[in-house]
């Protein structure tokens, strides 16, 4: 038996992950609206990576014979108004989540329930690289975006990032 706040904290995290997922779809669509496909590609694939998350944590639920309640997701906040702004929101974002993340770790180690701390720490390490990849990106937007060509070649390599499944098994 999870205990119980933990329990809680991670059906919550499951409605979290599909949200970061939706605000990455919404990103990923407003890239393709300024005609940067590489950026919609990127949040596209990242948002298949956010949906993983939230499986992850339910399929963890459901091993540990918890009962998941789904609730409805929040809509993205729909003022996007830049895409460096956009690339921003989405550290702030990540920064967030790791918040939530630390908030779920500390509640399982306070209720030495060490099982949901070593399922979690896949996702303290997955934070480290979220967020280093959302810092990456704004700091080479703002060496090459505002130049053309640069931001041609950057939309060209984020165009090539490809989806692969996460390295956590259950
Ligand atoms: Fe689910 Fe981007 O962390």
């Amino acid at each position: 038996m999870l205990n119980e706040k933990v329990k809680d904290l991670l059906n919550t995290q499951i409605n979290k992950e599909f949200y970061s997922a939706y605000l990455y779809l919404d990103f990923s669509n407003y890239f393709k609206d300024q005609g940067l496909d590489g950026f919609a590609n990127w949040y596209n694939i990242q948002a298949q990576e956010e949906r993983d998350h939230a499986m992850l944590m339910l399929q963890f639920l459901q091993l540990n014979d918890a009962e998941i309640t789904l609730d409805a997701i929040d809509k993205p906040n729909d003022k996007l108004e830049s895409p460096l702004g956009v690339l921003k929101e989405g550290l702030a974002h990540e920064q967030y989540v790791t918040g939530l993340i630390n908030t779920i770790y500390e509640a399982a180690f306070d209720a030495k329930d060490f099982r949901t701390t070593q399922f979690l720490d896949w996702f303290v390490k997955e934070q480290i690289e979220e967020e280093d990849n959302a810092s990456t990106l704004i700091k080479k937007m703002e060496l090459f975006g505002n130049d053309a060509k640069g931001l041609y070649s950057l939309d060209q390599e984020l165009g090539t990032r490809v989806y692969s499944a996460p390295s956590l098994v259950l």
